[in-house]
C-alpha cells in the first residue's frame, strides 16, 4: 500500500500580537492517508485541520516534526506539482471569468495553450459549469465559486487532492454536488483529503477519518471499525396505548414521548423490544415504526469532544 500523506510528531505553535503570545494549533501529528479513496479530516472550529492543511501544503513552516507527501518531504517543492489544492477562504480575481481564471491556473502550472483548452473543457463538464464559464467571477454564486475552485485545484491533473471546507457554506443540493465530484475522483484513482465539521457529508463518502481535536488527533482508522456498529438503542412508536399503561411495565425505564396519539419510547436491547411487542399485541395496539439506533460520527465527535473538556 502506497502511502498519499504521512506526518511525523507535525506540531505548529504561532506567536502572535505584541507579547507574542503562544498558541499550539497542532500538536505532535502522527497522521497515515494511505493513496486512493477518500480521507475526511474531521474536528471542531479551532481544531487545527487548516494549520495542518498549511503545512502539507507548504504555505507555513511546522515549528517541529514532519510530514511526507508521496514520500517527498513536505518543504520539496517538486511534489506540489502533484498536488491540488482549494483553500478554505480561496481568493478570486473577481472580474476575471471562469474560463480565464482556469486559463491563467493552467499557466501558473506552466501547462501550453492547447492542453489548457482541453483540460478546462472537461473540467467544466466535471463540475457541471459548463456554459457559466465566460461569467465573471463576482457573478457566480458561492456553489458555482466552490465548483470552479474544485476545477482550479484539478487542473494540473494531481494525484491528491486537498480540500479545506469543500463543503462549507453550500446548501444540500451543493454539498451532494461537491460529494459527487468527490467520488468521481476517488474512482479516477485519486486521493482526496478534505477537512470538515459537517459530520455527515464524512459519514456518507469517507473511506477513512480522522478525528482532530485541539491540535490533537484523537482517532484515526475506518468509519465501520471507528464507529461502534452494536445497536445503542431501539425507538419504539405506538398508537392505541396510553402513557399510563406504558408507564406501569417494569422493563420501561425511559420517559414516554406523545406526540398527539403517538407514543415514543426508547428500550435498551431487544430482549425489551419482544416483551413490548407481546404487550402491545395483548393491548390490541398498534405498533407504528420501529427505528433501531446505531452510534453515528456525530456520538463518536462529541464523546471525544466531551473527554477532551473533561
Ligand atoms: N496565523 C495565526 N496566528 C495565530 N493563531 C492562529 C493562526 N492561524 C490559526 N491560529 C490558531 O490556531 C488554532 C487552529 O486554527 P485552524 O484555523 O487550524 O483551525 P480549524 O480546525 O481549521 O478551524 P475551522 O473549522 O474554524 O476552520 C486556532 O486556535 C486559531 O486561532
Ligand atoms: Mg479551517
Amino acid at each position: 500500500m502506497q502511502t498519499a500523506i504521512e506526518t511525523q510528531n507535525l506540531s505548529k505553535t504561532f506567536k502572535s500580537g505584541f507579547l507574542l503570545k503562544e498558541t499550539q494549533a497542532l500538536s505532535d501529528l502522527n497522521l497515515t492517508v494511505a493513496s486512493g479513496g477518500i480521507f475526511g479530516f474531521l474536528g471542531p472550529n479551532g481544531a487545527g485541520k487548516t494549520t495542518t492543511i498549511k503545512l502539507l501544503t507548504g504555505l507555513i513552516r511546522a515549528t517541529s516534526g514532519e510530514g511526507k507527501i508521496l514520500g517527498k518531504p513536505i518543504q520539496d517543492v517538486s511534489v506540489r506539482t502533484r498536488l491540488g489544492f482549494l483553500p478554505e477562504r480561496p481568493y478570486f480575481y473577481e472580474y476575471l471569468t471562469g474560463l480565464e481564471f482556469l486559463h491563467f491556473c493552467g499557466e501558473l502550472h506552466g501547462m501550453n495553450k492547447t492542453d489548457r483548452i482541453q483540460k478546462i473543457e472537461s473540467l467544466l463538464e466535471l463540475v457541471q459549469m459548463k456554459g457559466l464559464e465566460t461569467r465573471q467571477l463576482r457573478r457566480y454564486s458561492k456553489g458555482m465559486l466552490q465548483r470552479i475552485g474544485l476545477a482550479q485545484a484539478l487542473i494540473n491533473d494531481p494525484e491528491i487532492v486537498i480540500l479545506d471546507e469543500p463543503m462549507s457554506g453550500l446548501d444540500p443540493v451543493g454539498r451532494k454536488e461537491v460529494r459527487d465530484i468527490m467520488l468521481l475522483l476517488k474512482e479516477m484513482g485519486k486521493t482526496v483529503f478534505f477537512s470538515t465539521h459537517i459530520l455527515s457529508d464524512a459519514e456518507l463518502i469517507c473511506d477513512q477519518v480522522a478525528i482532530l481535536i485541539q491540535g490533537k488527533l484523537k482517532n484515526q482508522g475506518k468509519l465501520e471499525t471507528l464507529l461502534n456498529p452494536k445497536v445503542t438503542s431501539i425507538d419504539v412508536c405506538l398508537q392505541n396505548v396510553t402513557e399510563q399503561q406504558i408507564g406501569a411495565l417494569d422493563f420501561v425505564s425511559t420517559p414516554v414521548k406523545v406526540y398527539e396519539h403517538t407514543l415514543l419510547l426508547s428500550l435498551e436491547n431487544e430482549g425489551k423490544l419482544s416483551r413490548l411487542m407481546d404487550w402491545v399485541h395483548q393491548e390490541s395496539g398498534k405498533i407504528v415504526s420501529i427505528t433501531p439506533r446505531k452510534e453515528t460520527l456525530e456520538d463518536m465527535f462529541m464523546e471525544e469532544f466531551n473527554a477532551v473538556k473533561a
